[in-house]
């Protein structure tokens, strides 16, 4: 199972030793939660933060845009080095053109629903994106709980995906710990997204262990 632990639910006043064991750990991408306090009710972090930790952070990036408008920032998520950049469906007017964007930029383009919007809107995008980010919580904070309605998406999701030809990875995000993992993988999904789990963890790089293993 692939893993993206979240930084969101580091600690920020002492991120590099937070990367020092992230970088030693069976994590595959590390999950990067940029908010804008309009599109979700929250501000995590922006670009001036997340280029240091580019900087020492030696796995693929995987950016969560959780705001408006996310094709204002292609270059500076690209400037970081990202491997894929995901951004909201619902914050997108023009997604297809946004994901040709993200393409052209040299990254991996995913596309990102919320709890309450319905698998169906991927019908004429899922050929052309490399991934389909589930939210499993509504976006905007950490620690919260598992909706398992989530489930059921992803059998839906998976259909979709074969009936449109699309290779597309499914990534999971919010409320994953051993339990929901466990039941995330049996329903199909490929990458899970873990904050609040591993990172409050007595012993971090254990519980990555743990969740890769699924
Ligand atoms: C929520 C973020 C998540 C968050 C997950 O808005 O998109 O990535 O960090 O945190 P947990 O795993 O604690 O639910
Ligand atoms: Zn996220």
């Amino acid at each position: 199972m692939l893993l993206a632990p979240s930084l969101l639910a580091a600690n920020f006043a002492n991120l590099e030793a937070e990367m020092k064991w992230f970088n030693q750990s069976t994590a595959d991408w590390l999950h990067l939660d940029v908010m804008d306090g309009v599109f979700v009710p929250n501000i995590s972090f922006g670009f001036p933060v997340l280029k240091h930790v580019a900087r020492i952070c030696q796995k693929p990036l995987d950016v969560h845009m959780m705001i408006v408008q996310p094709e204002k920032f292609i270059a500076e998520v690209k400037a970081l080095g990202a491997y894929l950049m995901n951004v909201h469906y619902e914050a997108c007017t023009h997604l297809h053109r946004v994901i040709w964007e993200i393409h052209e930029a040299g990254m991996k383009a995913g596309v990102t629903l919320n709890p309450s919007t319905p698998i169906s809107v991927l019908q004429d995008i899922a050929a052309d994106v490399d991934l389909v980010l589930l939210m499993s919580v509504n976006p905007g904070f950490g620690g919260q709980k598992f909706i398992t309605h989530t489930l059921q998406k992803i059998a839906e999701l998976r259909q979709l995906l074969d009936r449109t030809g699309s290779k597309a990875l499914i990534e999971v995000d919010g409320g994953v710990n051993l339990d929901t993992g466990r039941q995330l993988r049996a329903a199909g999904a490929d990458v899970l997204v873990s904050g609040s789990y591993v990172f409050s963890a007595p012993d971090p790089i254990q519980a990555c262990a743990a969740l890769s293993a699924l």
